[in-house]
């Protein structure tokens, strides 16, 4: 944390997108700032890839252009979020010094052409990157258009060239302190490993056979705490000369080339990117667990800094979004702490590798189905101003780690199908089926207060993360672990003795072996799971796939069993006696989880806080501040019943004891006041 967060101005739920004024002509900007105001567009972000015509050539940085649009949004009352334009270096940059562009994990240098194509080691691309930062800080800090900086783009290059790995050994030696501790910590006395000079370690580069894992792990470290210090450096240079404005960088939700944990205190606001595909039956859920993290990682409000209208253009098919669909996807996000909902972009571009993709005026126009739509949802935004800023700590907790996510998805471990963000999902989803809030948590931040901690594949446990999470229980918390869990320490070593190494004398069971099922992942590969007669409460019967672990209890509960294959009669699930650590050695069927898991909550005193009586199947409920979003995924018209009057904030309308949510609808209700 580098002191406290600078926030953004109050201004109800923002909405806009990336605007891209330098793809059109004067003109166009005219138009464009009409057509933002009738849309009800507050918020623009400009410049994200202005860089080659922000400075020609080295040193010359012409501004007028960009004066003239930040003049004309201003007049129209439209703020900008200014960004810095390093994320795509202009032609010039790869003449004047070739090693600013990244080499790929083979050892080959890409090319110029694209975007992104910076190495974040060269320190010509950090002096180039800082010189022109300053250029566009110094310029317009005092323009009163400018409501937040938008560090570089989607920050995410990894590069495996040598000057990197020069980095890397300076970040090892900063880790370690000696070779001999690398070599300790590693485990390099496999395979002939061992390191006797710091000159012999490099990147971990495409070699014959496998890597070793706690090489790769340490160089994702490293590439995330490159990233992060180029974010940090070009926040310092705009700091220089603004002090105020908060600073962002655009996330990418659960993108696994950065631990954003370990960025979100450098952060003024949490701003992130988010894709769902509209043709994956999948994407609202995961939608949703994306936007509990990103809620998590600013403890508050969010930004949602990029979405799209309609398709995108970089799948293999891509379908576009429903009117319904697309207010669903906007809501959603406002309804898990989102403050404003951008878009990429303003207008679609005629031209270069996006030409394709949706965007808030389409080719075809605003006189269209889908600027139509966009207009909507600016009333929509407009309408439910009072919920911006609104916050408030969930009771539920699930654990995620990238360092653990990395190292649990390394090559040759006991199975490729136990992955960790399907197991986040499917554990998230009973919460999100029923309107229960769910935080995003991390096993090495504060969890006192919750109810209740997920950790449905928490692989790599550091020391102290497992010593915290051993006193959340004792202090009388309840920790539910799943599969593969706590099994390797922070090195990426796995613990020896009985699994789940750090916790089996407060669960009372000890775990021997790994039972990967035969079949792999299918759904149809499957073995029974039932309960135990003794246990004292009741999962029902259903069926487990993929992962097994042969347990044996001591002093705890066995609560269901397998039942078939090799692991006939083995502990599936075990707790506790005193309720409080749970285990659960498999994957089981949605059903079955969803039992046990809203069984859990509930002996825990969770509970959805809504005037929702029960959630239909098929209708997702989410509780902000004062409000209830009701969102209907069915082709069918659906009633929600509700315990008291409410009021649909979008239309106005009142409902007494049944709210009609039609096919796709969205409603967003708050208690009538009695
Ligand atoms: C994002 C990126 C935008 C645009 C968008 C298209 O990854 O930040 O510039 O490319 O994707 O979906
Ligand atoms: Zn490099």
């Amino acid at each position: 944390m580098t002191g406290a967060r600078r926030a953004l101005p109050a201004r109800g739920l923002r909405y806009g997108g990336d605007y891209n004024p330098e793809q059109w002509d004067r003109a166009t900007w005219r138009e464009d700032v009409a057509a933002m105001r009738a849309a009800g567009v507050t918020t623009v972000t400009v410049g994200v890839f202005s860089w080659a015509l922000l400075e020609p050539e080295p040193d010359r940085v012409e501004t007028a252009w960009l004066d003239e649009v930040l003049d004309l949004l201003h007049g129209a009352g439209i703020e900008v979020d200014l960004a810095t334009p390093t994320a795509s270096p202009p032609p010039w940059l790869a003449r004047l010094d070739p090693e600013t562009l990244p080499v790929d994990a083979s050892g080959h240098r890409l090319h110029h052409g694209s975007r992104t194509h910076f190495c974040p080691s060269s320190p010509t691309y950090r002096e180039r990157a800082l010189a022109i930062t300053r250029a566009v800080a110094r310029r317009w800090a005092a323009h009163p258009a400018v409501v937040m900086w938008h560090v570089n783009n989607e920050l995410g290059t990894t590069c495996w060239c040598p000057r990197c790995g020069e980095a890397f050994r300076g970040w090892l030696r900063a880790r370690y302190g000696s070779v001999e501790a690398l070599d300790a910590a590693w485990g390099t006395a496999v395979w002939s490993q061992r390191y006797a000079r710091w000159e012999e370690v490099a990147p971990p580069l495409r070699a014959p056979y496998l890597l070793h894992p706690a090489h790769t792990l340490d160089y994702r470290r490293f590439a995330s705490d490159a990233l992060l210090a180029l974010y940090r450096a070009e926040r310092d240079a705009i700091r220089e000369v603004d002090a105020v404005r908060p600073v962002t960088t655009n996330l990418m939700g659960f993108f696994g080339g950065a631990d954003y944990r370990s960025w979100a205190g450098d952060l003024d606001v949490i701003s992130d990117d988010s894709y769902p595909d509209p043709a994956d039956p999948g994407s609202p859920v995961r939608a949703a667990l994306t936007h509990d993290l990103m809620r998590s990682l600013a403890d508050g409000p969010w930004l949602l800094m990029e979405q799209a209208v309609g398709a995108v253009s970089w799948r293999p098919h891509n379908v576009p979004k429903t009117t319904a669909v697309m207010r669903q996807d906007a809501l959603r996000a406002v309804a898990h702490g989102a403050d404003g909902v951008l878009s990429f972009q303003w207008r679609a571009s005629p031209a270069g590798p996006e030409r394709f993709h949706s965007a808030m005026v389409p080719h075809a126009g605003t006189g269209t189905r889908l600027h139509r739509a966009v207009q909507q949802l600016g009333r929509d935004l407009a309408a439910l101003a009072d919920v911006a800023g609104t916050h408030e700590r969930a009771e539920v907790a699930l654990l995620h780690d990238w360092p653990s996510r990395w190292a649990a998805e390394e090559p040759a471990t006991p199975s490729e199908h136990l992955r960790v963000l399907p197991q986040l999902e499917a554990w998230y989803r009973p919460f999100w089926e029923t309107g229960v809030g769910v935080d995003v948590r991390h096993p090495g931040d504060d969890l006192e207060g919750y109810r209740l901690v997920l950790a449905p594949q928490l692989y790599l446990l550091t020391d102290d993360d497992a010593a915290r999470l051993r006193r959340y229980v004792t202090d009388g918390g309840c920790l539910a672990l799943g599969p593969f869990s706590a099994v390797a320490d922070g090195n990426a070593r796995v613990r020896t003795g009985p699994f789940p190494a750090p916790f089996t004398d407060l669960l009372g069971a000890e775990g021997e072996e790994w039972w990967p099922l035969p079949g792999g992942g299918g759904d149809d590969d499957t073995v029974g799971l039932v309960p135990d007669p003794a246990s004292p409460e009741d999962v029902g019967s259903g069926t487990a796939r993929t992962w097994a672990e042969v347990l044996r209890p001591t002093h705890g509960v066995v609560v269901a069993r397998f039942d078939g294959g090799d692991v006939d009669g083995l502990p599936a699930l075990v707790r506790s006696r005193d309720d409080r650590l749970h285990y659960l050695a498999t994957i089981p069927d949605d059903v079955l989880l969803r039992r046990w898991l809203l069984g859990l909550a509930e002996r825990r005193g969770v509970a959805p806080r809504l005037p929702v009586a029960a959630v239909p199947a098929g209708v997702e409920v989410a509780r902000r501040g004062p409000v209830t979003f009701v969102l209907n995924h069915r082709r069918t018209a659906v009633e929600v019943p509700v315990r008291t009057p409410c009021l649909d904030l979008l239309d106005g309308v009142e409902h007494q004891a049944r709210v009609p949510v039609p096919p796709g609808g969205t409603v967003v209700l708050r208690e009538a006041l009695t």
